[in-house]
Protein backbone atom coordinates (compact mmCIF):
# COMPACT_ATOMS: atom_id res chain seq x y z
CA UNK A 1 0.00 0.00 0.00
CA UNK A 2 1.26 3.51 -0.88
CA UNK A 3 2.98 5.71 2.09
CA UNK A 4 3.05 9.70 1.91
CA UNK A 5 5.26 11.27 3.96
CA UNK A 6 4.54 14.48 5.79
CA UNK A 7 7.28 16.44 7.70
CA UNK A 8 6.84 19.55 9.63
CA UNK A 9 9.61 21.94 9.52
CA UNK A 10 7.43 25.47 10.25
CA UNK A 11 9.09 25.73 13.56
CA UNK A 12 11.50 28.35 14.62
CA UNK A 13 13.87 26.44 17.11
CA UNK A 14 13.87 29.09 20.34
CA UNK A 15 15.34 26.95 22.46
CA UNK A 16 18.19 25.78 19.66
CA UNK A 17 18.98 29.94 20.15
CA UNK A 18 20.82 30.38 16.65
CA UNK A 19 20.56 32.51 14.09
CA UNK A 20 18.13 30.36 11.58
CA UNK A 21 15.65 27.91 12.82
CA UNK A 22 17.45 24.94 13.51
CA UNK A 23 16.20 22.81 10.65
CA UNK A 24 18.64 24.81 8.78
CA UNK A 25 22.19 24.14 10.37
CA UNK A 26 24.46 22.33 9.03
CA UNK A 27 25.88 19.05 10.37
CA UNK A 28 28.46 17.93 7.70
CA UNK A 29 27.49 17.96 4.26
CA UNK A 30 23.71 18.63 4.98
CA UNK A 31 21.32 20.77 6.72
CA UNK A 32 19.40 19.29 9.52
CA UNK A 33 16.03 19.14 7.76
CA UNK A 34 17.68 17.58 4.81
CA UNK A 35 19.00 14.54 6.45
CA UNK A 36 16.13 14.25 7.87
CA UNK A 37 14.31 13.93 4.14
CA UNK A 38 17.19 11.79 2.78
CA UNK A 39 16.49 9.20 5.75
CA UNK A 40 12.71 9.17 4.55
CA UNK A 41 13.21 8.98 0.93
CA UNK A 42 15.72 6.30 1.37
CA UNK A 43 12.89 3.99 1.66
CA UNK A 44 11.69 2.22 -1.35
CA UNK A 45 7.77 2.81 -0.24
CA UNK A 46 8.61 6.27 0.42
CA UNK A 47 7.61 8.65 -2.82
CA UNK A 48 7.04 11.70 -1.95
CA UNK A 49 7.55 14.38 1.26
CA UNK A 50 5.31 16.70 2.17
CA UNK A 51 7.54 19.84 3.81
CA UNK A 52 5.66 22.13 5.70
CA UNK A 53 7.60 25.24 6.08
CA UNK A 54 6.93 28.60 7.77
CA UNK A 55 4.98 31.18 5.98
CA UNK A 56 7.83 33.68 5.92
CA UNK A 57 10.60 30.40 5.06
CA UNK A 58 12.87 31.83 2.27
CA UNK A 59 15.54 28.93 2.78
CA UNK A 60 13.77 26.48 1.62
CA UNK A 61 13.68 27.08 -1.54
CA UNK A 62 17.48 27.30 -1.73
CA UNK A 63 18.33 23.85 -0.79
CA UNK A 64 18.81 21.41 -3.85
CA UNK A 65 16.30 18.99 -2.40
CA UNK A 66 13.51 21.97 -3.30
CA UNK A 67 13.82 20.88 -6.91
CA UNK A 68 13.57 16.79 -6.42
CA UNK A 69 9.93 16.23 -7.86
CA UNK A 70 9.32 13.77 -5.14
CA UNK A 71 9.17 17.18 -2.63
CA UNK A 72 6.17 19.46 -2.31
CA UNK A 73 5.68 22.17 0.08
CA UNK A 74 2.96 23.01 2.16
CA UNK A 75 2.63 26.54 4.58
CA UNK A 76 2.51 25.29 8.23
CA UNK A 77 0.60 26.84 10.97
CA UNK A 78 1.01 28.19 14.61
CA UNK A 79 1.61 24.89 16.36
CA UNK A 80 3.19 21.20 14.81
CA UNK A 81 0.02 19.73 14.68
CA UNK A 82 -1.25 23.39 12.44
CA UNK A 83 1.39 22.01 10.17
CA UNK A 84 1.09 18.35 10.36
CA UNK A 85 -3.28 19.65 8.97
CA UNK A 86 -1.37 21.41 6.22
CA UNK A 87 0.59 18.80 5.16
CA UNK A 88 -1.78 15.81 4.90
CA UNK A 89 -4.49 18.44 3.14
CA UNK A 90 -1.76 17.85 0.16
CA UNK A 91 -1.22 14.42 0.54
CA UNK A 92 -4.45 12.76 -2.34
CA UNK A 93 -5.66 9.10 -1.40
CA UNK A 94 -2.66 7.57 -0.08
CA UNK A 95 -3.70 4.91 2.23
CA UNK A 96 -0.50 5.49 5.18
CA UNK A 97 1.31 8.75 5.92
CA UNK A 98 4.30 8.80 8.13
CA UNK A 99 4.86 11.69 9.99
CA UNK A 100 8.52 12.76 10.72
CA UNK A 101 9.90 15.88 12.82
CA UNK A 102 12.74 18.20 10.30
CA UNK A 103 14.47 17.58 13.24
CA UNK A 104 15.54 14.33 13.63
CA UNK A 105 17.96 13.72 11.28
CA UNK A 106 19.67 10.33 12.87
CA UNK A 107 16.39 7.64 12.23
CA UNK A 108 18.02 4.74 11.07
CA UNK A 109 16.99 2.56 7.71
CA UNK A 110 16.17 -0.14 10.06
CA UNK A 111 14.01 1.66 12.45
CA UNK A 112 12.04 2.87 9.15
CA UNK A 113 11.49 -0.95 7.87
CA UNK A 114 10.38 -2.15 11.10
CA UNK A 115 7.79 0.59 12.34
CA UNK A 116 6.35 -0.07 8.81
CA UNK A 117 6.51 -3.77 8.95
CA UNK A 118 4.86 -4.07 12.43
CA UNK A 119 2.59 -1.08 11.66
CA UNK A 120 0.92 -2.19 8.49
CA UNK A 121 -0.61 -4.57 9.92
CA UNK A 122 -2.79 -2.66 12.28
CA UNK A 123 -5.87 -0.70 11.49
CA UNK A 124 -4.96 2.07 14.07
CA UNK A 125 -1.26 2.68 12.95
CA UNK A 126 1.54 3.11 15.56
CA UNK A 127 4.93 4.79 16.54
CA UNK A 128 8.42 4.36 17.38
CA UNK A 129 9.60 4.95 21.32
CA UNK A 130 11.73 4.33 23.25
CA UNK A 131 11.48 2.34 26.87
CA UNK A 132 12.19 5.23 29.64
CA UNK A 133 15.85 4.20 31.39
CA UNK A 134 15.64 6.55 34.55
CA UNK A 135 13.79 7.05 37.18
CA UNK A 136 10.96 8.79 37.00
CA UNK A 137 9.48 11.23 39.55
CA UNK A 138 6.69 13.31 40.50
CA UNK A 139 6.87 16.79 41.57
CA UNK A 140 4.54 18.21 44.19
CA UNK A 141 2.77 20.06 41.61
CA UNK A 142 4.64 23.13 40.87
CA UNK A 143 7.57 22.40 43.38
CA UNK A 144 10.82 21.54 43.09
CA UNK A 145 9.84 18.19 45.74
CA UNK A 146 9.38 14.50 45.18
CA UNK A 147 5.70 13.56 45.58
CA UNK A 148 6.46 10.03 44.52
CA UNK A 149 8.31 8.01 42.25
CA UNK A 150 6.66 6.73 38.80
CA UNK A 151 6.68 3.20 38.26
CA UNK A 152 8.93 3.50 34.82
CA UNK A 153 8.19 -0.33 33.75
CA UNK A 154 5.44 0.94 31.27
CA UNK A 155 6.86 4.06 30.45
CA UNK A 156 8.29 4.94 26.79
CA UNK A 157 9.75 8.59 24.93
CA UNK A 158 7.31 9.31 22.18
CA UNK A 159 9.65 9.51 18.96
CA UNK A 160 8.91 9.76 15.01
CA UNK A 161 8.44 8.88 12.57
CA UNK A 162 4.14 7.93 13.54
CA UNK A 163 2.44 5.75 11.10
CA UNK A 164 -1.15 5.99 10.44
CA UNK A 165 -3.93 5.38 8.00
CA UNK A 166 -4.33 8.84 5.87
CA UNK A 167 -7.97 9.47 6.40
CA UNK A 168 -8.05 7.94 9.95
CA UNK A 169 -5.13 10.41 11.47
CA UNK A 170 -6.72 13.20 9.52
CA UNK A 171 -10.21 12.96 11.42
CA UNK A 172 -8.61 12.56 14.50
CA UNK A 173 -6.08 15.44 13.99
CA UNK A 174 -8.96 17.17 13.08
CA UNK A 175 -10.99 16.69 15.85
CA UNK A 176 -8.40 17.24 18.64
CA UNK A 177 -7.42 20.69 17.84
CA UNK A 178 -11.70 21.35 17.37
CA UNK A 179 -11.95 20.31 20.67
CA UNK A 180 -8.64 22.09 21.94
CA UNK A 181 -6.58 18.95 23.12
CA UNK A 182 -2.75 19.05 23.52
CA UNK A 183 -1.88 17.66 20.49
CA UNK A 184 2.06 17.51 20.73
CA UNK A 185 2.58 14.22 18.80
CA UNK A 186 0.14 12.03 16.32
CA UNK A 187 -0.30 9.52 18.08
CA UNK A 188 -1.78 11.92 21.25
CA UNK A 189 -4.32 12.81 18.74
CA UNK A 190 -5.47 9.35 18.42
CA UNK A 191 -5.82 8.97 21.57
CA UNK A 192 -7.73 11.94 21.99
CA UNK A 193 -10.06 9.87 19.96
CA UNK A 194 -10.25 6.70 21.59
CA UNK A 195 -7.87 4.78 19.63
CA UNK A 196 -4.75 2.38 21.08
CA UNK A 197 -1.83 3.07 18.00
CA UNK A 198 0.97 0.48 18.06
CA UNK A 199 4.67 1.15 20.54
CA UNK A 200 7.54 -0.15 18.34
CA UNK A 201 10.57 0.03 20.26
CA UNK A 202 13.23 2.18 18.19
CA UNK A 203 16.32 3.06 18.41
CA UNK A 204 17.57 6.10 21.47
CA UNK A 205 19.83 7.57 18.62
CA UNK A 206 16.92 8.88 17.09
CA UNK A 207 16.88 12.59 18.76
CA UNK A 208 15.27 15.27 18.28
CA UNK A 209 17.88 18.11 18.13
CA UNK A 210 16.37 20.90 20.25
CA UNK A 211 19.22 22.59 22.72
CA UNK A 212 22.42 23.91 21.10
CA UNK A 213 24.42 20.57 23.02
CA UNK A 214 22.01 18.40 20.90
CA UNK A 215 24.34 18.84 17.78
CA UNK A 216 27.41 17.60 19.13
CA UNK A 217 25.05 14.25 19.53
CA UNK A 218 23.29 14.60 15.81
CA UNK A 219 26.64 14.92 14.39
CA UNK A 220 28.25 11.99 16.16
CA UNK A 221 25.08 9.86 15.33
CA UNK A 222 25.14 10.67 11.82
CA UNK A 223 28.60 9.43 11.51
CA UNK A 224 27.65 5.95 12.74
CA UNK A 225 24.30 5.56 10.15
CA UNK A 226 24.41 2.83 7.97
CA UNK A 227 22.42 4.64 5.46
N1 LIG B 1 7.09 22.48 13.92
C1 LIG B 1 6.24 22.87 12.86
N2 LIG B 1 5.36 23.90 13.05
C2 LIG B 1 5.28 24.54 14.24
C3 LIG B 1 6.12 24.14 15.31
C4 LIG B 1 7.01 23.09 15.12
O1 LIG B 1 6.31 22.31 11.78
N3 LIG B 1 4.42 25.55 14.37
C5 LIG B 1 8.06 21.39 13.69
C6 LIG B 1 9.49 21.81 13.93
O2 LIG B 1 10.02 22.47 12.77
C7 LIG B 1 10.18 20.50 14.25
C8 LIG B 1 9.06 19.65 14.89
O3 LIG B 1 7.84 20.34 14.61
O4 LIG B 1 10.63 19.84 13.09
C9 LIG B 1 9.28 19.44 16.38
O5 LIG B 1 9.10 20.66 17.08
P1 LIG B 1 10.17 21.34 18.04
O6 LIG B 1 11.32 20.43 18.29
O7 LIG B 1 9.44 21.91 19.21
O8 LIG B 1 10.74 22.52 17.10
P2 LIG B 1 10.55 24.09 17.27
O9 LIG B 1 9.14 24.38 17.63
O10 LIG B 1 11.10 24.72 16.05
O11 LIG B 1 11.53 24.41 18.48
P3 LIG B 1 11.18 25.24 19.83
O12 LIG B 1 10.00 24.53 20.46
O13 LIG B 1 12.43 25.15 20.65
O14 LIG B 1 10.85 26.64 19.39
MG1 LIG C 1 8.27 23.64 19.48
Amino acid sequence: PSVIAVLPAAGVGSRMQADCPKQYLTIGQHSILEHAIHALLRHPRIQRVIVAIGPEDRQFEQLPIARDPRISVAVGGRQRADSVMAGLKLAGDAQWVLVHDAARPCLHADDLERLLAITEHSKVGGILAAPVRDTMKRAEPGQNAISHTVERQDLWHALTPQLFPLALLKQCLQRALDEGATVTDEASALEHCGYHPLLVSGRSDNIKVTRPEDLALAAFYLTQLDN
